[in-house]
């Protein structure tokens, strides 16, 4: 496939998945509006339609809860392909949503759609509608996961930080109890290979997570306290504070005084914070168990995520020579956990596979942080990987096997951004 014929079947990936207002993840396996997913995606869109890219986001931003929430499914549609679906979840809203939310990349997003777009009236309209609700999220996200005033948010459901079964909350999810959490069917496993998706007894414990959330009424600044599950995520924090930064640059160039100094405030703290979880040994940063006090040594991508920040250079350097250790025990960069760790595997989920949004995001935040020389090679395997297998949800990254579900939107939509900048595909 050259790039042009790459890009054509990318577009075709999001036509598929366009429902006209917001796009699904994939047809069958998420059948809804995901929240970072869609962030992310407008990204793709912006390069061929940026009125279209505006509205995947302000669809999202229209079922932002009144608290500052912005949910990390949005139920537009009922389908009862998926679980949990709306009536697990009883969030009582008019469109259904669920009450927990996912990494705050819009603000990322609409920063870099507005640096880009043609139509500068539109652009201009549609970010100064926006900016004041990413930073109503913003607040929340440090009012409400970060009660103590750290710096750092946590997540309260590992459904929040998007790599969802990743091996940095094994420990911290045995807490989780399973007791009153009724029997169910899960759908994910009939739509991919059951090998690829996470076991029967993590789902329990997702469960029972929502049920203790939803018997809380979804007052979502009593849910942090709650929660037996309370992990502070590095690559979590990361996508937070460099959203922070974007909306506070943003809200500067448009006079939106006010949000520029908060933002920019809420970075500068997160970027002191971010510094606790950095783990000499392993060479990169670990999430931290906010539940007992601990840091979690486990050597995922969590941890390089945060190469998205602002973060120190010698951090920045530091994290390249990590990923090229990790170049020497896989095919494909960047694995979503160690390959010689003893949790390593290749096809399932967050626990091996690559994902493209993740080395898009690292490899824009080390091209930033002025390490862009590595960007080649993780932008390349991500091509190498397409080609090879096609735009699945994500790849083995010993064998490129395509995992999860197949013609996956996000995955379409960095390609797309990928071979249009020509500083990345270089
Ligand atoms: C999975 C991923 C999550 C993503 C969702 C929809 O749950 O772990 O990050 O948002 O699928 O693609």
């Amino acid at each position: 496939m050259n790039h042009d014929e790459m890009i054509r079947h990318a577009r075709q990936v999001l036509s598929d998945n366009d429902r006209g207002t917001y796009t699904v993840p994939t047809h069958g396996l998420y059948p809804f509006q995901w929240n970072w997913d869609s962030a992310l995606s407008a990204l793709g869109f912006a390069h061929y339609d940026e009125p279209r890219a505006w509205l995947e986001i302000e669809t999202l931003l229209a079922h932002q809860w009144d608290d500052g929430m912005v949910p990390h499914i949005i139920f537009h549609q009922p389908d009862d392909g998926y679980f949990p679906g709306p009536d697990v979840w009883s969030t009582g809203r008019e469109v259904p949503t669920t009450g927990i939310t996912q990494p705050a990349v819009a603000g990322f997003a609409v920063r870099r759609i507005f640096d880009r777009a043609r139509d500068r009236a539109l652009a201009e309209e549609k970010a100064r509608a926006m900016l004041p609700k990413i930073h109503a999220w913003h607040r929340w996200f440090y009012r409400c996961r970060d009660p103590q005033g750290t710096g750092l948010v946590a997540i309260v459901h590992p459904w929040e930080s998007g790599r969802d079964n990743s091996a940095d909350w094994d420990a911290a999810f045995e807490r989780v109890p399973t007791e009153g959490v009724g029997s169910f069917t899960r759908r994910d496993t009939s739509h991919a290979n059951p090998a690829h998706r996470p076991t029967d007894e993590q789902y329990k414990r997702y469960i029972w997570l929502v049920q203790k959330f939803r018997s809380l009424g979804w007052d979502t600044s009593k849910m942090h306290d709650a929660s037996p599950f309370l992990v502070v995520d590095p690559g979590f924090n990361a996508i937070l504070i460099r959203a922070c930064e974007d909306t506070a640059d943003l809200a500067a160039r448009l006079g939106m005084e006010e949000i520029a100094a908060e933002s920019r405030a809420m970075a500068e703290k997160g970027i002191e914070a971010l510094e606790t979880l950095w783990h000499e040994p392993l060479g990169q940063y670990v999430c931290y168990d906010r539940a007992i006090g601990a840091p979690i040594e486990s050597p995922s991508v969590g941890g390089i995520l945060t190469a998205f920040a602002p973060i120190p250079h010698h951090r920045a350097a530091a994290l390249v020579r990590r990923i090229e250790t990790l170049a020497k025990s896989c095919n494909y960069l960047i694995p979503s956990h160690d390959p010689t760790h003893a949790a390593f595997d290749g096809p399932c989920y967050w626990r091996g596979p690559v994902w493209l949004i993740v080395n898009y995001m690292v490899a824009d935040g080390l091209a930033r942080a002025g390490q862009g020389e590595i960007v080649p090679r993780i932008i390349g395997d991500c091509l190498r990987l397409i080609e090879t297998s096609g735009f699945a949800e994500y790849h083995d990254p010993i064998t490129a096997e395509p995992c999860g579900g197949p013609h996956f939107t996000w995955t379409a939509a960095m390609v797309i951004e990928i071979l249009n900048t020509c500083e990345m595909a270089a």
